[in-house]
């Protein structure tokens, strides 16, 4: 098998290694796994510390509280997973710096074959990396985990579902939230009546067409109430932006 006709894979730079594949190995993710549509490759980096007490770390520069990835090993284990992976696949450090992880990122990841994931642990990364690698750094939020390895898990999942063939229904893909920057509709199944509370009649009218108008303005109802940040970001009814 050549470079470009293999599984898409994510390989996660950790000092972790037993986190993976984790969750990822169970349901939906994990069935794919099996069946061969993405794969999974970890790199230590303690394996890359080349000195005697296997330190990754050290104490910041200017004094301060904490450690920090040493440059040097991070730097010789980035070129070892480069050795293995393709020039397109974005290099990305986990970090609360940096930009919000979103759909649109996952989908473009997809795209691409591949990603190499840092998973940085201590106070943080030793800055120069960042050029000199042209690493960049993606969050997932707005908060601080102990490490990018439960972030990795969470970016791999969103992509992992959009590989062909690991979602049964595609098309459940295309109503999701945040396709055309909406929130999703609500949802109901049996029973019809449940603590006295009801389906929607329209749900069960059978008109298709207002079904879909109602989803649609439930939808907008929801983004507009719960997400104000994206129904500012969406392109109005004449194509301007927002439509508040
Ligand atoms: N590492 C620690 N916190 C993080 C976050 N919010 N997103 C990505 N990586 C992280």
């Amino acid at each position: 098998m050549t470079r470009s006709d293999m599984a898409w894979t994510a390989q996660i730079l950790t000092l972790f290694p037993e986190m993976f594949p984790g969750p990822l190995g169970a349901s939906l993710a994990g069935k794919a796994l099996k069946q061969g549509l993405w794969c999974i490759e970890t790199l230590d980096i303690r394996e890359f510390a080349g000195n005697k007490h296997r330190a990754v770390d050290d104490t910041p520069a200017g004094g301060g509280p904490g450690m920090v990835m040493r440059v040097d090993v991070l730097a010789r284990a980035i070129d070892a997973a480069r050795k293995k992976a393709r020039d397109e696949w974005p290099l990305v450090c986990l970090s609360p710096r940096g930009k919000v992880f979103d759909q649109a990122m996952a989908k473009a990841w997809k795209e691409k074959g591949g990603v190499t994931l840092i998973c940085g642990r201590f106070e943080g990364v030793d800055e120069r990396i960042f050029e000199a690698r042209e690493v960049e750094e993606v969050s997932i939020g707005d908060y601080v985990l102990s490490g990018g390895e439960p972030a990795a898990i969470a970016v791999l999942d969103a992509v992992i579902r959009l590989l062909p063939g690991v979602v049964g229904d595609p098309e459940v893909l295309k109503e999701e939230s945040f396709e055309e920057g909406l929130l999703e509709y609500p949802h109901y199944t049996r029973p019809r009546v449940w603590e006295q509370r009801e389906i929607p009649e329209i749900l069960l009218s059978g008109d298709h067409k207002k079904i879909a108008e109602w989803r649609r303005k439930k939808a907008e109802e929801l983004t507009k109430d719960r997400r104000a940040d994206l129904w500012g970001k969406r392109d109005g009814p004449d194509g301007k932006e927002g439509t508040k």
